[in-house]
C-alpha cells in the first residue's frame, strides 16, 4: 500500500507541475498590450521574428516617438504634418514591413519625409519599421 502511495504523489506532482508551465508560464510572459491576440496578430504578419518582441518593439516605439512623432503622431494616427501610418491607407507601397523599411531608408522625394538612412543605422530603421508594422496590428 505504502508504494502506491508514493506513486500517486509522484503522478501527481508531475502533473502540477505540467499544469502549471502551460497555465503560469504564457500568463507570466504576457504584458497589458502584448496579449496573446496581439502576439498572433504579430505571428501571422511579415514582421521578422525577431523584432516581433516586446523588448524590440519597445525600441522601435522609443525611436519613432523621437523622430516621427511630430509629423506623424505618438501612434502613428497622421497629424497635418504627416500621413496616417496606423491604418490600411499607403500612398508608397502597399504597407508591408520591406515597403516600410525603403521609405524610412530613401524618404519621399520634393517631400518633408527625408532619407533616415543617414541619421539611422539600418538595424534601429528595421526597429522602427517593425513598429510602424505592428501599429496596424493594434500595437499601442
Ligand atoms: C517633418 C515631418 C516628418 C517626419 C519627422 C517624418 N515623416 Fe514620415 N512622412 C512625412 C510626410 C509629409 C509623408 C508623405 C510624403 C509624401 O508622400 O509626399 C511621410 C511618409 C511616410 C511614410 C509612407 C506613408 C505612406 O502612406 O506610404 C512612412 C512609412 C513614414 N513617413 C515613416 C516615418 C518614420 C518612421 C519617421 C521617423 C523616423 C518619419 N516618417 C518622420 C513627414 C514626416
Amino acid at each position: 500500500m505504502k508504494w502506491y502511495a508514493i506513486f500517486l504523489t509522484g503522478i501527481f506532482s508531475v502533473f502540477f507541475l505540467i499544469i502549471f508551465f502551460f497555465i503560469k508560464a504564457p500568463q507570466a510572459a504576457s504584458s497589458d498590450h502584448f496579449d496573446k491576440a496581439f502576439s498572433a496578430q504579430l505571428e501571422a504578419s511579415d514582421i521578422p521574428k525577431t523584432l516581433q518582441t516586446p523588448e524590440n518593439l519597445a525600441a522601435g516605439k522609443l525611436l519613432f516617438i523621437t523622430s516621427c512623432e511630430h509629423c506623424h503622431g505618438g501612434h502613428g494616427q497622421g497629424t497635418p504634418k504627416g500621413p496616417d501610418l496606423s491604418d490600411s491607407v499607403w500612398i508608397h507601397g502597399k504597407g508591408s514591413y520591406a515597403d516600410i523599411v525603403s521609405v524610412i531608408q530613401d524618404g519621399v522625394e520634393q517631400s518633408t519625409m527625408i532619407a533616415w538612412s543617414n541619421r539611422f543605422r539600418k538595424s534601429d530603421i528595421e526597429l522602427i519599421a517593425a513598429y510602424v508594422r505592428a501599429l496596424q496590428k493594434g500595437a499601442q
